[in-house]
């Protein structure tokens, strides 16, 4: 399928890397199938039973090396990887690009060259750049997690979603999900529209139409510019206006408030017994009302619950790739 036209497209070397070995990575939907996601799916609820346990770590990834690095700023996507990663017993090295040699001007290759000295397993990557996980996965020998490159994609955010919908209405299967907003810069919107379509979902994405690229329907979707479809979907998922990948003058909505007015997620615009999600961080009275953020019909705290189970999943999956069947009485033992 095309990528959006509003994306630099990446060139098939970058999205296959010639990495130093045959590690596999995960940097786009598009690198699953689905019983790729299913797997993780599974593996995620075996994850899921350690978090009732008064003890909750688990041996499984003990003598592994994760190494985490931002050089964007997150609270849930990195507090997640971190958490899931010492869950695991592994060893955990978080970089924040603002403290390191990033900020002396130091490449993102020769910061992965670096890090790759210290033979890490796993890199989770997040960085404002279109296509950084597939540098990173060139220069080191690890697998390469995408936490985030730019408006391009965000893989675990798209299977954390998933998780949560699947726990919820039992099967992604036929549900209908309409993706409201902030289209445009959002690689949560693209990485759900391909996960979604490829679990069988139907998806719509509304908004306005600057927010909302041209030919995003090739990915399997369709779009409205009418805010009253949403009263149809089973689940409204609400997109962050992404202020800080916009274009500086570039005109996309007239302003935040006439943005609210027309777009914003209220109680009157939903349907009774709709679930509501974002992927965080939300901003309170713009594309969400409070009222809607905090109802008992919002699973955005379940989503971030799903974030540390689906990444322990991932985590896991990469370094074994088994089966879940095959790995989940040892994957749920206790430390002793
Ligand atoms: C998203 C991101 O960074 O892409 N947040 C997240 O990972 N939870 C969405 C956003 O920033 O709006």
């Amino acid at each position: 399928m095309p990528e959006q036209t509003s994306l630099r497209p990446l060139m098939r070397d970058e999205l296959l890397p010639p990495s130093r070995s045959n590690r596999r990575h995960l940097i786009s939907i598009k690198d699953l199938g689905r019983p790729d996601v299913e797997r993780v799916l599974g593996l995620a609820r075996t994850f899921a039973t350690s978090l009732d346990r008064d003890v909750k770590k688990l041996p499984t990834l003990r003598g592994r090396t994760v190494v985490n690095l931002f050089y964007e700023p997150s609270t849930r996507t990195s507090a997640s990887f971190e958490l899931a990663a010492k869950r695991l017993s592994a060893d955990v090295m978080s970089i924040k690009s603002s403290g390191s040699s990033a900020d002396k001007g130091e490449s993102l290759k020769d910061t992965a060259l670096t890090l790759g000295a210290y033979d890490p397993d796993i890199v989770v990557i997040r960085h404002a750049s279109i296509g950084a996980p597939n540098v990173v996965a060139r220069h080191v020998d690890a697998h390469v997690v995408n936490a985030g490159d730019g408006k391009h994609q965000h893989p675990t955010q798209a299977l954390l979603d998933l998780f949560t919908m699947d726990e919820e209405f039992g099967s992604i299967e036929g549900l209908h999900v309409a993706i409201v907003g902030d289209v445009l810069h959002s690689r949560v919107a693209r990485s759900n529209v391909q996960a979604l379509v490829l679990m069988g979902a139907h998806v719509t994405l509304v908004g306005p139409p600057p927010l909302i690229p041209r030919g995003i329907e090739a990915l399997g979707c369709e779009v409205s510019h009418d805010i009253d479809v949403i009263r149809d979907a089973d689940v409204v998922y609400v997109l962050r206006m992404q202020r800080e990948r916009m274009q500086a003058g570039a005109n996309f909505v007239s302003s935040l408030r006439e943005y609210t007015a027309r777009w914003g997620v209220t109680a009157e615009r939903l349907a009774s017994g709709q679930r509501v999600m974002h992927p965080g961080p939300i901003n309170r009275g713009v594309e969400i009302t409070p009222e809607v953020a905090d109802s008992p019909e919002s699973m955005i705290q379940r989503q971030v619950r799903s974030g540390l189970v689906v990444r322990m999943a991932v985590l896991y999956d990469l370094l074994t790739g088994g089966p879940v069947a095959a790995v989940a009485p040892s994957a749920i033992r206790e430390v002793a």
